[in-house]
Formats: C-alpha cells, sequence, structure tokens
C-alpha cells in the first residue's frame, strides 16, 4: 500500500497490492487526467497513454482545437458545457443561470489514515491501515472548489473514492448533478455484469455487451431497490472465478443511484457513479459544502473470485461497525410466515416454547403488534402497543420470552404514514407529497417526510421509547414502499431538490442515533426484502433480509448475486414452510437448512405446526449453525458452481483464513437419470495441506482437490443437498 507523488512529472500514484492507479497533472492549465488503472505496475510515468503528444494535442499547442482535446482526453473528473461532450462528473447552475464547469488542478495532501464523510457512511480505518489522496480542484472562473479523494487499505486491493464540493464563491449555486468518481479508460472488450432483480428476485447476475454510446443501472426510487442495484463491473472476455480482469464499482448509498459507461468515439470508456441527477438539486450558499458518498472500486486480474473476497474483508474489517460483524448472531425465529397479522400473546409464547425446545435462541414478532394493525391498510406512525393482541402490554411479553430462555427482536417501519393512522389524521403534512396531487399509494401507505425534524424526533422516540420499555435485544428495521411525489411542505421552493438525498440522511441520521443509543442492538436493515440490500446500510446494521423469497432453490440466485459483493455474515437467510410462500415449491428441509446456512440463520415458520421429525431437524441444524458460524461468518468464499449460469448444481466453499478448515454448499436442483457422478474443483484450499472429508475414507491435498477434482455421487431427488466438511490432516 502507497501513494507517491512525483513532483518533476506531476504524477500521482496508487498502489495497492495488486494493483495501481495513476493519475497525472497535464498542461499550462493543469488539467487532472487518468493514466492507468489496472494490475500493479513499477513506472509511474505513463502519461502516454493520455496520447496528449497525438492530435488533437494539449491546449498549449493546439487551442484552436481544444474541444477536441476535451472531448477525448481520458479525465480524472468530467466538467460540463465546456467542450467535453462526453457524460459530465458534474453539473451546475450559477446565479445568471450559466451552467459551465471545469475543475483544474489546485493542490494535493497524501496522509495517512480515512476520514469519514460528514452525515454518510463510510469505510474507515485506523491511521495506520489506511493511506488518502486528496486532490483539489477549482473552477477559476466560478471560484468553487472541489475534493477528489482516494483511499487505500492495508493489505486490500480496494481503492474508496469519493467528492466534495465547496462553494467558495460569494453567490449561491445550484448542484445539479455530482458523481462520486468518473473513470476513463480504453475498452478491451469487456462486458458489463450487473445485478438485476424484482421483489422476491433480487440481484440476479446478468451480463451485457458494451456498445456504443450510455448504458446504465440506476435507481430513482429513493432507495438502491429490488431492480437495479449500486454495483457494476466491467469484466474482460475470459471471465471466470479464477481468470480474467475485473473493475468492481459498489456505492456506499441508500437512494438514487446512477452507474453509467459509456462508449465513445474512440472506443474509450467513461464510467460514472453517483447519486442520480433526476430530481436532485442541491441549493448551496457561499461556503456551504456538499458530500458525496463513496465507491468502492476492486480491481482484480485473477477473476470474480478475487473481488468478492476483496469486498468480503473490506466489509467486514473496514465498513460494518456492528459489534456483531464477527460475532455469532442469536439464531431466531420471525412469526412473519408462520402467522402474518394473525397472532397475539400467547401464540407467540407457544412459538417461543417450542422454539426452545429445539435450541433456538431469539423470537422476532414482526409486522401487526401495533395501533390496529390487522392488515397492511393502517396504523404506520401509531406505534402503541395493541394490548387486544398482546394482553397486558410489551413488557409483560418479553419477559415471558425471556423466561422461557428466549432473546426478543421486534419489527418496525419507522419511514412510513397510513392514510388510516391517527398519526396522519394529526399531521397529513408530514407525508411526502406535492400539494394539489393526491399522493400514490404503495401497500395503502405513504413516506414520512424524514427531511424535517419534528418528524424525524417523532419518529426516533417512537421507536427508542419501545426499545427502551422492555429488554429487546433485536431491530428488525423495515422500508416497504419506494418514493413518489418527492415534494415536501416544508422546505422552500427552491430546495425542493434536495429531498430525495436529504431523506436517505435523515435514515442515516436516524440508525446513527439509534446504534449510539442502543450500542449492544442487533440492527436489521429490510425493506420488502432486499430492495435496500446495499454498503449504505451495512455501515448500520450487520446484516440485512436479503429477500422476501425463502424457497431455498430461487435464493440460490439470489444469495450468489448478493454474496458476490456482500460477505455472507451479512445476508439475511431463513428456513421456512413447504409449500414456499411465495413460490409454492416444495424443497427438502435439510436443503433449507443447508441454504440458509450461508447467510445469518433463522427460521421464519410456524414451529408449533412442525411434525416430530421436522423439529428433530431443526435441532440438528441448530447444532450444525453452531458448528460452522465462525466459519461462514469470518472464512473465504469461493464460489464452485452456479446454478444461475444454468448448471444443474449450485456449489461454494467457505474457508478459514488459515486454510485449515472448510465446508462445502453442494446443493443438486435438478436430477437427471443415468449419470455419472458430478466431479467439483475446489479452489482456495490449501495446495500443501492435505484434507480430510467427511464421507471420504483418504485424506487429499489441496492441490489435488483444485486440479483433479472430488467426485460427488448424484443424490436421489431434485432440491437435494450436502454440507461436505473438509479439515487438514495433522
Ligand atoms: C416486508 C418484509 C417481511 C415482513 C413484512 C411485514 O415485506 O420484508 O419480512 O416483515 O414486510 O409487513
Amino acid at each position: 500500500m502507497n501513494i507517491t507523488y512525483n513532483n518533476d512529472k506531476r504524477i500521482f500514484k496508487i498502489d495497492t497490492d495488486n494493483s495501481s492507479y495513476i493519475i497525472a497533472i497535464v498542461d499550462d492549465e493543469e488539467f487532472v487526467g487518468h493514466v492507468y488503472y489496472g494490475p500493479f505496475v513499477q513506472d509511474d510515468d505513463l502519461s502516454y497513454l493520455m496520447r496528449i503528444n497525438e492530435n488533437p494535442r494539449v491546449p498549449s499547442v493546439n487551442n484552436r482545437d481544444r474541444s477536441s482535446f476535451l472531448d477525448s482526453f481520458p479525465s480524472e473528473y468530467s466538467g460540463n458545457n465546456v467542450g467535453d461532450y462526453r457524460e459530465s462528473a458534474i453539473a451546475v447552475t450559477d446565479k445568471k443561470g450559466h451552467s459551465g464547469i471545469q475543475l483544474l488542478y489546485k493542490n494535493h495532501r497524501i496522509f495517512q489514515g480515512k476520514p469519514a464523510l460528514r452525515g454518510l457512511p463510510a469505510t474507515f480505518a485506523k491511521d495506520s491501515e489506511a493511506m488518502t489522496l486528496e486532490i483539489e480542484v477549482e473552477d477559476r472562473v466560478l471560484n468553487v472548489e472541489a475534493v477528489l479523494r482516494y483511499s487505500i487499505f492495508e493489505g486490500s486491493d480496494a481503492i474508496v473514492r469519493s467528492v466534495s464540493f465547496i462553494n467558495s464563491s460569494y453567490e449561491e449555486i445550484y448542484l445539479e448533478k455530482i458523481m462520486s468518481m468518473c473513470l476513463d479508460m480504453d475498452d478491451d472488450n469487456y462486458k458489463m455484469l450487473v445485478l438485476h432483480g424484482s421483489w422476491a428476485r433480487e440481484r440476479h447476475i446478468q451480463y451485457r455487451q458494451i456498445g456504443y454510446g450510455k448504458q446504465s443501472v440506476s435507481s430513482v426510487r429513493g432507495e438502491s431497490s429490488h431492480q437495479e442495484h449500486p454495483f457494476i463491473a466491467l469484466v474482460g472476455e475470459n471471465i471466470s472465478q479464477t481468470t480474467g480482469d475485473v473493475y468492481g464499482f459498489n456505492f456506499v448509498y441508500s437512494g438514487n443511484f446512477i452507474a453509467q459507461v459509456e462508449k465513445n468515439q474512440f472506443d474509450s470508456l467513461r464510467i460514472v457513479m453517483g447519486i442520480h441527477p433526476d430530481n436532485f438539486r442541491f441549493k448551496l450558499g457561499p461556503k456551504e459544502s456538499f458530500v458525496c458518498p463513496e465507491v468502492v472500486m476492486v480491481y482484480s486480474n485473477e477473476g470474480l473470485g478475487h473481488m468478492t473476497r476483496t469486498y468480503h474483508d473490506l466489509y467486514r474489517k473496514h465498513l460494518i461497525r456492528s459489534p456483531y460483524v464477527d460475532k455469532p448472531r442469536p439464531i431466531l425465529i420471525n412469526n412473519w410466515e408462520a402467522t402474518y397479522f394473525d397472532f397475539d400473546d400467547e401464540k407467540l409464547i407457544d412459538i417461543a416454547k417450542d422454539a426452545k425446545e429445539c435450541g433456538i435462541e431469539m423470537l422476532v414478532m414482526d409486522d401487526g403488534w401495533f395501533g390496529r394493525r390487522n392488515d397492511d391498510n393502517s396504523s404506520l406512525g401509531d406505534w402503541k402497543v395493541n394490548e387486544n393482541k398482546l394482553k397486558g402490554g410489551l413488557k409483560k411479553l418479553v419477559d415471558r420470552v425471556n423466561d422461557i430462555g428466549l432473546k426478543f427482536g421486534i419489527w418496525f417501519e419507522p419511514e412510513m404514514i397510513s392514510p388510516d393512522s391517527d398519526l396522519y389524521r394529526k399531521h397529513p403534512d408530514w407525508a411526502i407529497c406535492i400539494p394539489g396531487r393526491e399522493a400514490c399509494r404503495s401497500r395503502n401507505q405513504y413516506v414520512l417526510d424524514l427531511t424535517r425534524e419534528e418528524v424525524r424526533k417523532y419518529v426516533y422516540e417512537a421507536v427508542a421509547s419501545i426499545l427502551r420499555s422492555a429488554n429487546i435485544q433485536y431491530v428488525k428495521w423495515d422500508m416497504n414502499r419506494q418514493l413518489t411525489d418527492i415534494g415536501s411542505a416544508a422546505i422552500d421552493s427552491d430546495r425542493q431538490g434536495e429531498l430525495m438525498h436529504r431523506y436517505v440522511l435523515a435514515v442515516y441520521e436516524l440508525q446513527e442515533r439509534l446504534t449510539n443509543e442502543f450500542p449492544d442492538l442487533l440492527l436489521e436493515n429490510c425493506s420488502g426484502g432486499g430492495a435496500r440490500f446495499d454498503p449504505g446500510m451495512l455501515y448500520y446494521s450487520p446484516q440485512i433480509w436479503c429477500s422476501d423469497d425463502t424457497d431455498a432453490i430461487e435464493r440460490l440466485l439470489i444469495q450468489e448475486g448478493t454474496a458476490l459483493i456482500y460477505p455472507l455474515s451479512s445476508i439475511g437467510a431463513h428456513v421456512s414452510v413447504c409449500p414456499n410462500h411465495t413460490v409454492g415449491r416444495v424443497t427438502p428441509f435439510e436443503t433449507r437448512g443447508n441454504v440458509a446456512l450461508a447467510g445469518t440463520f433463522g427460521y421464519e415458520l410456524d414451529i408449533t405446526k412442525l411434525s416430530a421429525p421436522e423439529k428433530t431437524m431443526v435441532n440438528e441444524q441448530v447444532k450444525m449453525y453452531h458448528r460452522y458460524s465462525g466459519l461462514v461468518r469470518n472464512g473465504d468464499y469461493y464460489r464452485i458452481a452456479s446454478y444461475s449460469s444454468g448448471g444443474q448444481i449450485d456449489c461454494y466453499m467457505v474457508v478459514s483464513k488459515d486454510k485449515s478448515e472448510a465446508i462445502i454448499t453442494f446443493v443438486q436442483v435438478l436430477n437427471q437419470p443415468n449419470r455419472h457422478s458430478i466431479k467439483i474443483k475446489i479452489d482456495g484450499l490449501d495446495d500443501n495441506k492435505k484434507y480430510q472429508i467427511e464421507g471420504y475414507d483418504k485424506a487429499y491435498y489441496g492441490s489435488t482437490l483444485k486440479h483433479a477434482g472430488l467426485l460427488i455421487e448424484r443424490p436421489f431427488g431434485d432440491f437435494e443437498s450436502k454440507i461436505i466438511h473438509l479439515v487438514e490432516e495433522y
């Protein structure tokens, strides 16, 4: 890990263990240009790559063709409306309504450590573990400045980028767009890897060709969304788990975003990532500043696997703050699929008793415990316990559950308001809406205008006072609709464009307060399943509900896409009943447990209705979780085979950091007749260690398992699975 500046050549070089990123200051005007990003290189002066000594040359030599220069120069952070016609990284409107901006070098600093970002989730590190480069750039006409920031971490191949903008002028200025990064590079026949989805089908891996023009993924839904994910990767032609070039970009933000790749007339690519400019307009008075969320870039020339493990390690070590990040999580049982809204204290106690017998450690009471909420049409905002359901109140129930020997957790949807609620009757203007236009309902609810301080105060107290009232150790923070009708009754007309971003900042502020007041609380974020599964939320909660789809086979696709970036320790995964409530599929109980093991593990079913053999299986699964959860939480993840790529099997391994132990999860999706056993090749073990494999007579070297492979007998039947445990032979 190192960052250097070559004063003679005016070149910055950022080196991680295996990658280099090079930036140069060019010509008399001091354009900040992008030189190189890829495998580690020794030379710093690669400025020939910018082609500034060929036509159209730099403006000091050929100002006549300045626009040709700006429109092809690999820019580190592109300006707007002054000659570069490709995507701008920033756009502003000044007081006179003009919009030109060109940010040129002003200054820089290189220092140990990683600065926090005001009001935003961000990676963090001790000073000894990270280094940062800040390049100050300025528009010399507008008198505004920006800081382009790059941080690297000891032992990691990630580079984290962010941008801050400062209005140093004496005039107001409107930010119309501000990307968190811009990266120009030559196209090398890259494809785009994206995580596309929908409710119950989140984060499916998809590949797209990159054509001329612009292609993007984005969300304008007020959250990172089920539909598209704030992540893209550019991957080379020979991409696999172990081979090929990969450039990954992940946005540490939970609201509107865009990630765009533009291929231009000269076959170069411009990648930008940042807050989506739609419905975005931020007014900055003199000396005011704007801080952009950060982007985590990972380059790997050893395929997707290295990228994945780099993200996992970075997020476990430098993003997820919760003390639970490396602690065992209580195995929970959640009553949602067991009862939906139809429960009372006695039903929950029955579930708790049976759960305790099976070794489960926490009961989570889901939606329906407050106001008059007997279906999803009312009461969001009225966070008062419904004593018709919970007789004697919440504390009494929690104490009873604790007496049984289980911890207690609770569900909230704090950001919402039902039109049929006391809160709405009292404060209709607290809902986000455009005055004079009937706001769009979704799940029969509106979104609270969290940009207002009094609303935030109400929401915080509603949640915190419930948590203070009983021994509650877990919160599931849900968000079940996306934003529409963006308008606030309390924001000035020239600041309405700030609402979407201020809303996200408000969610962060609330979760920051909550985790500060309740430092031991286990917080799980959720949004109609996995619509806000993003690095921003991981900063506040160590785990996120991955999807409302709990079917083991559907989960293979969802969890593979999620685990492409996010550590298994963050993926909320539960065993539920069959036929599955989302797809009606029947899968073996064992497979449901094996698939949920690749996550935080729990149950989402009415345990009182399970048969005796099924309860025995729960007991066994609980033991399995205790046996392997440390490995799953802290180990290295290796993908072996994918159902998502049309395969008949799904298979992955988690190996301990010291490579002394591993588990392989093998799922046969559909069986086929008259076939040989299946051969898997296992990358990720120590070549020179011998491994004993449960169910096999002999021990084999890691190199044998990698190159020659292991034969797995086909189970009889569809959806069958097994866990294969490997331990180093001493
Ligand atoms: C969302 C969540 C579910 C459940 C319901 C309750 O859909 O994803 O797990 O909590 O809300 O309404």
